[in-house]
């Protein structure tokens, strides 16, 4: 049978070969320091598993929800304005199955076929993923390590910034690891309105920032409400990621196109998925900070114990990644991360896998408890993959 062309867009999961080859070490009874996938290890708060539990026990949770309860939309929007001083309204707020899922099919109502996306690269893939089911082309901007990993907006063309529909913003960003500050997103606004682009800011990681305070959102920059929206996502600040919460919010008539599509196909999130998220959003903030500072250790243990041993990993600013530069005697980062996890047992993810301009990186999800950083990094030295 012939399927659709647009399954043509995307190729084959050329990464297989290195779960295959974790498989085959596990087997050999070898121990292998896991830190490819963004998966936290940190449990979701008992509170939230309770308001959970407590849905499920009414048979009335098991209907189809059809719409976002008003409590919860309204539970997002006191939120915003205790957590980020953005004052938004219900009305302006629409949940998805995981900004994955959002992200997968914003460009589906705001683009037709042959439209230009701005997007950053490397980037999150479900950022190209989506803009190709559209139809969609992706027009790349880079991050680059002499530019702080952050977007250079002067380097866009004027021609690609007049055409593109709208741009993906997201930072602290996966799978670099840098941070935005206020003239980041100042400069973000006036580029938006400069060539009527929407701004679309996935903001994942506002608390896992290793900056004094915690992170923002861009949609507390004067003027981002009207020209921006931003994916809300709780999976890795309540470590909720299979449950599939976030949120879409910002300028009204975006939230209206994408929940307009939605409606075509979906009937709405399973209530105890919407009362675990209330209980999340109106219930105590102290886990999330401690959090933020255990992920903070562990970024300390990777990348400075990184450093002691000669490998020079600079440090993440914030995300639960960190972007190593592979040695010098390496060309692909697919060849290295295979000979990491063969000789080290320890398994990365290429930074290839996230566009062109992650050649030469790759990622480390900070998954693991400092001590067994620790370990993974004493037997990469011993291992001696570092030396020519
Ligand atoms: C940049 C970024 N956005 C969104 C997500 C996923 O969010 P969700 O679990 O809400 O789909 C991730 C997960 O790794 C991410 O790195």
């Amino acid at each position: 049978m012939e399927f659709s062309r647009r399954l043509n867009r995307f190729g084959e999961e050329i990464f297989a070969a290195l779960n295959v080859k974790k498989l085959a070490l596990e087997a050999e009874g070898r121990h292998i320091w896991n830190m490819s996938i963004g998966t936290p290890d940190f449990e979701p708060p008992m509170h939230i598993r309770r308001a959970l539990f407590d849905s499920a026990q009414d048979p009335a949770s098991w209907k189809y929800s059809l719409r976002d309860l008003p409590e919860l939309t309204q539970a997002v929007a006191s939120y915003y304005l205790r957590r980020y001083g953005v004052t938004i309204s219900p009305d302006a707020i629409m949940s998805c199955y995981g900004t994955q899922e959002g992200c997968g099919h914003l460009a589906m109502a705001l683009c037709d076929e042959g439209d230009t996306v701005l997007l950053p690269d490397p980037c999150y893939p479900v950022f190209k993923a989506g803009v190709l089911l559209s139809g969609a082309e992706p027009a790349w901007y880079p991050l680059r390590a002499e530019h702080d990993f952050l977007p250079c907006l002067s380097d866009i063309p004027e021609e690609t910034a007049r055409k593109a529909r709208f741009m993906i913003v997201s930072l602290p960003a996966n799978p670099v690891g840098s941070v935005a500050g206020p003239d980041t997103y100042r400069e973000l606004v006036e580029f938006a309105k400069a060539y009527d682009v929407l701004i679309v800011h996935d903001n994942a990681y506002s608390d896992i920032i290793y900056t004094e305070e915690p992170g923002g959102s861009f949609l507390a920059t004067p003027g981002a409400m009207d020209v921006g929206v931003e994916f809300f996502s709780l999976s890795k600040s309540f470590n909720v990621t299979g449950a599939r919460i976030s949120f879409l919010l910002g300028r009204k008539d975006v939230v209206d196109a994408v929940r307009l599509l939605r409606s075509q196909i979906d009937f709405g999130m399973f209530l105890p998925i919407q009362h675990a998220a209330i209980a999340a959003l109106t219930g105590p903030l102290e886990s999330v900070e401690k959090q933020r500072g255990l992920y903070r250790e562990r970024r300390d243990a990777l990348c400075g114990g990184a450093r002691e041993i000669g490998w020079n990993i600079p440090d993440a600013k914030g995300s639960m990644f960190v972007w190593a530069p592979i040695p010098a005697h390496y060309t692909r980062s697919m060849d290295f991360c295979m000979d990491l996890l063969e000789r080290a047992g320890v398994l990365c993810t290429p930074g290839s896998s996230f566009g062109p301009h992650g050649e030469g990186y790759v990622r480390f999800a900070l998954v693991l408890p400092p001590e067994q950083i620790r370990q993974a990094l004493s037997a990469v030295e011993k291992s001696g993959i570092l030396k020519p």
